[in-house]
């Protein structure tokens, strides 16, 4: 394919290149007809379809979108722990896509959840690189498998949404190589990707994302070997010209001409290569012709594979009901559930058992195809239950009315089921959250509804971790997370017991967003994020600093008990090149059948020089037994298990002595331990001594510590202020000017009109205000639809400095009659 390819680019004009290397419109690529090369579509992702009706080329990609099915989002498949799971999901949304006619489906997201807070966490699997990485490739190859590319995304420290336009992430080496980077790299080495969706921060040297060679090529290509093409994320190219040198191969969305000139005159003054340029080309034809073949091959999931969407979104809706119950964690039960079928006096309360939450805000939001609650599928099911609201699913205050019903309808019942989450604008892509709490309402009610009922399951939907006050007056709680749309159907399976549940959280809640390891440097400055806390992510720190938590990484109940005994290792004394088979017996002691996931946790020996976590995850293995029944679970732990990246040698390596093997049932909860000697050399340590990182200080690490990690200064958090603007400055930055402070007014003003426009195709974006100032005034540009060219953005930034008033506004209004002409059609 690669060679027929390059065929193709030879017979391509540089007009012909210029096209293919950016989109048309906002999810195609161009066509180039004259060489039979065919447009192909791609969509969001990762947990649904989101397909844009009439192809929904409107310059913002914001029409309506076709009506699919939502599955759990990743928060939750992460916590299934289940490679097959993922495998099979992949599968169906690729059978999606192909029913569809997308060549691309953009997706899964891997990047690492540094914080809590982070508003995109739903869409991220985990706060683990392996287990991560475990589940993309799985997703991955289930999706390719049908003929459909995927987009792992976003490449690469994209960790928040706070100022993601613009940020740059000071992120050390070897944070990089351990925690940011792997979920990246194994799935391009075991699953081949497509396409690699490049971030919109900045990285390595300040430089963005998508123009940062050492990111692109280095990494990417020569290290790894990765053979797809990168694609922007939408709107994330600054300097086109830097990216197709970088290894930036197509612009999403189509950026009109707005690089065209510059790209043009790079060319002729040699500093843009022809080969580069040919390149990216090359890479786009291959994408283009691998689609055209997947789309022709024949591939089915099963022997009656529907033939249209419609039935494919029926045949769907049933297999996101049997996914959403792997991918719910029982946080706690006293024995409370399951519930008997026969249960008298039960209630439900809380707007979340009508109006469940099932899928986060933004690029993902899928236009659903049918959203069972609870208390339809309850009434369907003919369970006995009374109602009363509580509190309203988008309620944040306290409402004296609703919550006396609610309080007066617990004292009368036998039992309570609280229906509670999070309100839709808090998983929101573009906005992160500032707490961890609740809506005030729904905290207060639940603890008043334990004083005067002692039997209460709560049951929540939020697409990341939430403190829980009231977690000791309560007797279970199930985390569905944001379940898809058969959320309410899998609610009641489990809760009945027709299935227990069997997922394990993919992160720790935390008690206090004050214990996270980011605490202080989240969401950082105005111009960088320091990620002082380096390795220390998630359970690396809790256990590092010894910190209690909320619920530990790995937690979770099902309805019966496992025993897990004779924990072997094939080797005792192992080098680098061994591998070593760990094998434990899981027996099912409960009374109902369940599955079990295995967790293997490999703990280094002490070393003085180099800091490290307590343990990290280096296998699971997730079983389903029978009441009664016993299997052996076995993982294959190679050097990587064992190693850490020294910055150095600027390689993985195993240092020698003791190493212990965890089988644990989560982080905190290790069954069994065996030790196994690594025979291998010493290394230099890595860096000076470091006592704050030694001891796991993260919130007390002094610049020269920072600095000694990073292996240079570390870079201003703050641009000056007032500043000379930009066209990468944003919109925020703009309102110095008295002219930036009039379109910020405007923003205010327009931003609940877009909202209700885009509300059927991003969710409920009235949280993502602060993403629109946080954008870059090239952006303007880019969502113009071609409308607003570089000559008119360099004006308003000249607006901006408060400098060439007379030229920048004759600019602006003869851009304006350039603009009027083009939406009339004149030339
Ligand atoms: C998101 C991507 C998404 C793209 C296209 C961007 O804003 O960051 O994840 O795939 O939009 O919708």
């Amino acid at each position: 394919m690669r060679q027929q390819a390059l065929e193709l680019v030879t017979k391509l004009t540089t007009e012909e290149k210029l096209l293919l290397i950016k989109g048309m419109g906002s999810w195609h690529t161009h066509p180039i007809e004259r060489l039979d090369l065919p447009s192909i579509m791609m969509a969001d992702g990762p947990h649904g379809l989101r397909k844009q009706d009439q192809g929904g080329d409107n310059p913002m990609g914001l029409g309506k979108s076709t009506q699919t099915v939502c599955f759990p989002t990743a928060s939750g498949t992460g916590a299934s722990f289940d490679r097959d799971l993922l495998h099979r999901l992949g599968e169906i949304l690729g059978q999606e896509c192909r029913a569809h006619e997308l060549g691309v489906l953009l997706g899964p997201g891997v990047n690492i959840k540094r914080s809590p807070l982070c508003g995109r966490n739903f869409e991220y699997f985990s706060e683990d690189p392996y287990l991560s990485s475990e589940m993309a490739v799985s997703y991955t190859q289930g999706v390719q498998a049908q003929g459909v590319g995927v987009s792992i995304k976003h490449y690469a420290a994209n960790n928040q949404e706070k100022r993601r336009m613009t940020t740059q992430s000071v992120v050390d080496e070897r944070a990089m190589r351990e925690i940011y980077l792997p979920s990246f790299e194994q799935t391009v080495k075991r699953a081949d990707p497509w396409t690699v969706m490049c971030a919109y921060n900045r990285l390595f040297d300040g430089i963005y994302c998508s123009e940062n060679k050492r990111l692109l090529t280095e990494i990417l290509r020569d290290e790894w070997g990765f053979g797809g093409l990168v694609v922007s994320d939408w709107g994330a190219v600054s300097d086109r010209v830097a990216g197709i040198e970088a290894g930036l191969d197509l612009e999403m969305p189509d950026s009109r001409d707005l690089h065209t000139d510059l790209i043009h005159d790079a060319l002729d003054s040699g500093t843009l290569s022809q080969a580069a340029l040919d390149e990216a080309a090359t890479r786009v034809v291959e994408l283009v012709l691998r689609a055209v073949q997947g789309a022709a091959q024949d591939v089915a999931l099963d022997a009656q594979r529907p033939a249209c969407p419609e039935e494919l979104n029926v045949r769907d809706h049933a297999l996101a009901r049997e996914i959403a119950r792997d991918t719910m964690v029982l946080l706690q039960n006293d024995g409370v559930l399951p519930l008997s079928r026969a249960q008298s006096g039960v209630a439900f309360i809380g707007g979340f058992a009508k109006q469940p939450r099932y899928q986060g805000g933004g690029s993902s939001h899928v236009n659903a195809y049918h959203v069972a609650s609870a208390y339809e599928t309850a009434k369907t099911e003919g369970l006995a239950f009374e109602y009363a609201e509580g509190f309203g699913a988008s309620d944040y205050n306290y409402d004296v009315v609703k919550a006396r019903a609610a309080i007066d309808l617990a004292e009368k019942s036998e039992l309570v089921v609280v229906f509670a989450g999070l309100p839709t604008n808090m998983d929101n892509e573009g906005a992160d959250r500032k707490h961890l709490d609740l809506p005030p309402c729904q905290n207060q009610l639940i603890a008043q509804l334990a004083a005067v009922q002692k039997n209460i399951v709560v049951v929540l939907c939020n697409g990341a971790p939430v403190r829980m006050p009231w977690a000791g007056q309560v007797r279970a709680v199930l985390e569905s997370y944001l379940a898809g749309e058969a959320v309410g159907e899998a609610q009641i399976d489990l809760l009945y017991g027709a299935y227990s549940p069997n997922a394990k959280l993919a992160e720790t809640f935390p008690l206090r967003v004050q214990d996270t390891p980011c605490f202080g440097n989240f969401p950082g400055g105005t111009a960088t994020v320091e990620y002082r806390e380096s390795i220390y992510v998630g359970y690396r720190y809790y256990d590092k600093a010894d910190k209690d938590v909320l619920f530990p990484f790995g937690h979770g109940l099902t309805y019966s008990k496992f025993d897990y005994t004779n924990l072997r290792v094939s080797k005792k004394n192992i080098t680098p090149d061994d591998i070593v088979n760990v094998s434990v017996t899981i027996t099912n002691t409960g009374n109902f059948d369940a599955a079990e996931v295995v967790q293997f946790y490999v703990a280094p020996p002490a070393d003085d020089s180099l800091f490290r976590a307590p343990q990290e995850l280096k296998g699971f293995g997730k079983v389903f037994l029978k009441a009664g029944e016993k299997k052996r679970v076995t993982v294959s732990l190679d050097s990587r298990a064992f190693a850490y990246y020294h910055v150095g040698r600027k390689a993985w390596h195993c240092a020698p002595g003791d190493y212990t093997i965890h089988a644990a049932a989560s982080s905190r909860d290790i069954r069994l331990s065996s030790t196994v000697k690594m025979n291998s050399e010493a290394a230099d340590a890595p860096y000076p001594a470091l006592p704050c990182y030694a001891q796991g200080l993260v919130h007390a690490i002094p610049d020269s510590e920072f600095e000694a990690v990073l292996g240079h200064a570390i870079p201003p958090a703050n641009f000056a202020s007032p500043r000379e603007l930009t066209w990468d400055s944003t919109l925020e930055d703009a309102t110095q000017s008295p002219f930036g402070r009039v379109i910020a007014k405007i923003i205010d003003f327009a931003f609940p009109i877009v909202c209700s426009i885009a509300q059927d195709t991003i969710g409920d974006a009235s949280g993502m205000k602060d993403t629109v100032m946080e954008m870059p005034v090239r952006s303007i540009a880019m969502w113009s639809g071609g409308l607003i060219d570089r000559r008119m953005v360099n004006a308003l930034v000249s607006i901006f400095n408060e400098e060439a008033y007379l030229k920048s506004i004759c600019d602006l209004v003869c851009g304006g009659v350039r603009a009027v002409k083009k939406v009339v059609g004149k030339p």
